[in-house]
């Protein structure tokens, strides 16, 4: 079976790393396209070395843009890819516009689309991510899901059961394949930060680092925090930060770094005593290394970590972040798992890639 797996930004990276090495091991002819969409070293590169993820077999050089350029740009390199190599399937991960491209692309051209973490639904059509994820899963042929809620999901949808493989958080596997590599990495330390002594904060949602008022908020609920903050910074939040109140002496509080690579962010969570975050990923890891986590939103699709006791959900009021946050950092550090949230998730791909892709009617 020859199958090309696009990624394109961050969370794409981490959630393809436990599958490569599965797939090649079942003598599956796996090869990673690359869009492009994230492409600073801190963005992209670390991941491929922290995470020892195979080199990308073409690299597409979409870079940044508006919504309809990069996920334009991102189609046309990709439908030519595609008709060049006629691949059994695509893959794609999540909800990112790479992911949207590849799966259009592909579905016109006949080539039948796996999405890997189908079915998970934030109800927010105000986000992009779900437009993405809504109209990849109507493209697919097969629907690898993290939730049981998302098999649910997916029926109401109309999609047929015969598509839907409940596999498991692909997330939770790189999580706790990577553990026993960070057991002695000291990255607060290196920071001067004790263990357990520091709250985690990361922000790049649009619905937050958009409106200034949000992001301000944010900005000073981590300036009331009663531990200091260790905030690696995304590419797009980081010019925004300076008129939110996190300036000049504020920077003792909240300590602002550039994005760190997998493996530090891993140290990271697991010795926070607290994360503040609107990342999809984090939320998972969170629970995952046992942090109580406050998430910055108006909702989110990962529920089952709220439901375990690993999350709370808060909007985006100064008030209400501070009020969580004083609740995780006494909360308890110990939650049972959401079921397959395990380290037999890809796994549990490859066997259903093996089962066959049945293609969607009309397709060559
Ligand atoms: C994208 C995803 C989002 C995901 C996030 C992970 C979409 C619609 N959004 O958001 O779902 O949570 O990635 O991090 O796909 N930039 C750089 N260097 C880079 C990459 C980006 O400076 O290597 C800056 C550019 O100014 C760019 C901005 O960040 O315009 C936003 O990048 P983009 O990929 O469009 O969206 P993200 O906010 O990263
Ligand atoms: N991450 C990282 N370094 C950072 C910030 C995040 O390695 O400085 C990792 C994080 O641990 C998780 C992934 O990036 O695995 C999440 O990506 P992001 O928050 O950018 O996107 P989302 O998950 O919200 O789509």
């Amino acid at each position: 079976m020859r199958i090309i797996i696009v990624v394109g930004a961050r969370p794409n990276f981490i959630k393809v790393a436990p599958l490569t090495s599965a797939l090649s091991s079942a003598g599956v002819h796996a090869r990673i396209a690359h869009t492009g969409q994230h492409y600073d070293a801190a963005m992209s590169d670390v991941f491929f070395t922290d995470l020892e993820i195979p080199e990308p077999a073409w690299f597409l050089g979409v870079g940044s843009g508006t919504h309809a350029v990069q996920t334009g740009m991102a189609m046309v390199k990709l439908e030519e890819l595609l008709a060049a190599e006629r691949p059994d399937a695509l893959l794609v991960v999540g909800d990112v516009n790479s992911t949207l491209a590849g799966a259009l692309a592909a579905a016109k051209i006949g080539v039948p689309v796996v999405h890997l973490e189908a079915g998970v639904r934030s109800r927010d059509m105000s986000m992009p991510e779900e437009v993405n994820r809504l109209v990849t899963d109507q493209l697919s042929s097969m629907l690898l899901t993290p939730v049981r809620l998302a098999d649910a999901n997916l029926f109401a949808e109309g999609v047929d059961a015969a598509r839907i493989h409940f596999v498991g958080n692909i997330m939770s596997e790189s999580v706790l394949r990577n553990l026993d590599r960070i057991e002695d990495r000291d990255v607060c330390g290196a920071y001067g930060l004790p263990r357990a002594g520091y709250v985690l904060a990361t922000v790049h949602r649009p619905e937050n680092t958009d409106y200034p008022q949000r992001l301000g908020a944010i900005a000073a609920a981590l300036l009331e925090s009663p531990l200091p903050v260790m905030f690696p910074v995304h590419p797009r939040t980081r010019p925004l930060l300076d008129a939110a109140g996190i300036t000049g002496t504020n920077l003792a509080r909240v300590r602002l770094v550039d994005p760190v690579g997998y493996l530090d962010m891993l140290a990271l969570q697991r010795d926070a005593a607290a994360i503040v975050t609107d990342s999809g990923g984090v939320q998972v890891e969170a629970c995952m290394v046992g942090t109580p986590c406050v998430t910055v939103r108006r909702n989110t699709e990962w529920t089952s970590t709220i439901d375990v006791g690993a999350n709370r959900l808060v909007p985006a009021v100064a008030g209400a972040i501070a009020d969580a946050l004083a609740g995780a950092l006494v909360g308890s550090r110990t939650w049972s798992m959401p079921e397959r949230w395990d380290d037999r998730v890809s796994a549990r791909v490859t066997e259903a890639l093996l089962g066959g892709v049945i293609p969607l009617v009309g397709c060559a």
